[in-house]
């Protein structure tokens, strides 16, 4: 892996911005606790630097899923590699993603988890790519909006590698 990483957004700006997302949730769900849904491994790190910020009782799950398709390109059939640990039946449940892109994903989840019977299902993104929408999922916090690159670091992988950057950076020999 000796691709060169341009940085897009850094590391100061998107602790900023997750703060300021904490807050968001903090306020909107006052009185109340709330359960985050960790889709690993890309919004791992997103997800732990969330919740540390909330003033707010949250919990925490994981759940992993895959895109058949090549590495850059989502093909949108999902396979579910490891299913939560507990029921979702009555909790306030925010999903935790890293980056929507053609929205595949979060659209099937989206549908898996509410016929799980939640009490709420919100959706959180650290990145969203709307140029490459192809199916029309309802975002409710998202950190940043980013023009149709393809994005590695803060939990953002290529080929697994640069997950651990820790800034949103741009793949230079890919665009
Ligand atoms: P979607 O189903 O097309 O919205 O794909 C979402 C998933 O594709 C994300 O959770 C990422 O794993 C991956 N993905 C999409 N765009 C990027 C990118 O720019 N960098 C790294 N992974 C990406
Ligand atoms: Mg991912």
């Amino acid at each position: 892996m000796t691709g060169k990483v341009k940085v897009m957004i850094s590391e100061e700006q998107v602790n900023l911005r997750i703060k300021e997302m904490a807050e968001q949730i903090s306020e909107k769900y006052k009185g109340k606790s709330v359960h985050l849904i960790c889709i690993l491994k890309g919004s791992v790190f997103f997800g732990c630097e969330l919740a540390k910020r909330l003033t707010v009782p949250a919990t925490l799950d994981f759940m992993s899923v895959s895109s058949y398709g090549s590495e850059t390109v989502s093909s949108g059939r999902v396979r579910i590699l490891k299913d939560l640990d507990e029921s979702i039946q009555g909790k306030e449940v925010i999903i935790i993603e890293d980056i929507i892109d053609s929205g595949k994903t979060l659209a099937y989840l989206k549908d898996l988890l509410i016929a799980r019977a939640p009490k709420s299902l919100s959706i959180c993104t650290l990145l969203d790519k709307p140029d490459r929408r192809e199916i029309n999922v309802e975002v409710d916090y998202v950190g940043f909006v980013i023009p149709d690159e393809f994005v590695v670091g803060y939990g953002l992988d290529y080929n697994q590698f640069y997950r651990n950057l820790p800034f949103i950076g741009m793949m230079e020999h890919l665009s």
